[in-house]
């Protein structure tokens, strides 16, 4: 018996997964005292029920706590295992000691997780200095891909599309939509001046001019990326772009400097919710889930064989 338990503001998608997966919705409530501390209130598993926490991880800080409370206490209350479905996996950027002192924070913030989960799901990490999560994750981890769903929504929503990836790293997947879409591919190259400051590498798109150019990006935070690739493209001509991110987080002023930039639509996936999450990717995490462990002990012998239990 598997249940769901969604941290606040992931109801719907511990729902949906719930019903594709045939497993069950428990209740999570999160109360914040006056001083700040936060105190979990859960439904108990049934006797030995494989537990699945639902919690997005943009703005991570004010929610690992209280999602630690709650790994901790379903084991306390019987849970046989604890898994953790985090469409979005924060740190991951912070994959260098970039100055002398700072922490490597990806590395920190596996460690916590592994520490109180089973199993992780993610969608789409942003994988640049690490070959895979078993780079930093010391337990099992599944990546659902959103390429198909993001592939699926161009064809049915844009015509003559033109891909476009900002940066080196975003050629995985804006090469694998291209091919899904059988659109051409570009990528351009980046460079990071500040938090809020790239600089694109500019590049001859003339032969594009009849197409819509479809920029995608994994993770959109200041949208200082995408915007400054939108410039570049009205400079060559091309038509208003459709600006597309794995992952919205969009911070500070965002959504204005895209628009202010030309994008004439903002689309993201659904791993954080919001205004602009319209591409569904919950069956490809569904599929992730299947083949995580249901709990059982592992050994050497029987490592990644599927006990998902329903
Ligand atoms: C970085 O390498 C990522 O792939 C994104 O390009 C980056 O996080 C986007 O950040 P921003 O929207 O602030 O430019």
């Amino acid at each position: 018996m598997t249940t769901f338990y969604a941290m606040p503001g992931n109801e719907h998608l511990a729902t949906v997964l719930a019903g594709r997966l045939g497993g069950s919705v428990a209740t999570l409530a999160l109360h914040r005292f006056p001083d700040r501390e936060s105190v979990v209130r859960l439904e108990p598993p049934s006797r030995a029920a494989d537990a699945v926490l639902v919690c997005t991880m943009d703005d991570p800080d004010p929610k690992l706590v209280p999602l630690l409370f709650a790994a901790r206490t379903l084991r306390e209350e019987g849970a046989r295992s604890v898994g953790l479905v985090a469409p979005y996996l924060a740190y991951m950027r912070q994959d260098r000691r970039f100055m002398p002192g700072e922490s490597v924070s990806s590395r920190h913030f596996a460690a916590i997780l592994s520490e109180h989960f089973d199993w992780l799901v993610t969608v789409d990490p942003h994988l640049h200095r690490y070959r895979s999560l078993d780079d930093i994750y010391s337990i099992q981890t599944a990546v659902a891909h959103s390429a198909p769903a993001i592939a699926q929504w161009i064809v049915a929503s844009v015509p003559k599309p033109v891909i476009i990836g900002p940066d080196e790293e975003s050629r995985q997947w804006a090469q694998e939509v291209a091919t899904l879409v059988d659109a051409p591919c570009m990528v351009m190259a980046k460079q990071r001046l500040g938090d809020r400051d790239v600089s694109i590498s500019t590049a001859d798109m003339t032969e594009w001019r009849d197409r819509t150019p479809v920029l995608i990006d994994d993770i959109v935070s200041t949208g200082a990326t995408l915007a400054a690739q939108l410039a570049h493209l009205r400079e060559s001509g091309l038509p208003p772009a459709i600006c597309v991110g794995v992952h919205g987080l969009f911070a500070d002023d965002a959504v204005a400097r895209l628009e202010r930039a030309g994008a004439s639509y903002i689309v993201t996936t659904t791993t954080i919710p919001g205004a602009f999450a319209g591409i569904d990717i919950s069956e490809s995490i569904a599929a992730s889930i299947r083949t995580m462990d249901g709990g059982e002990q592992r050994t050497s012998n029987d490592a990644h064989t599927s006990k998902w239990t329903a």
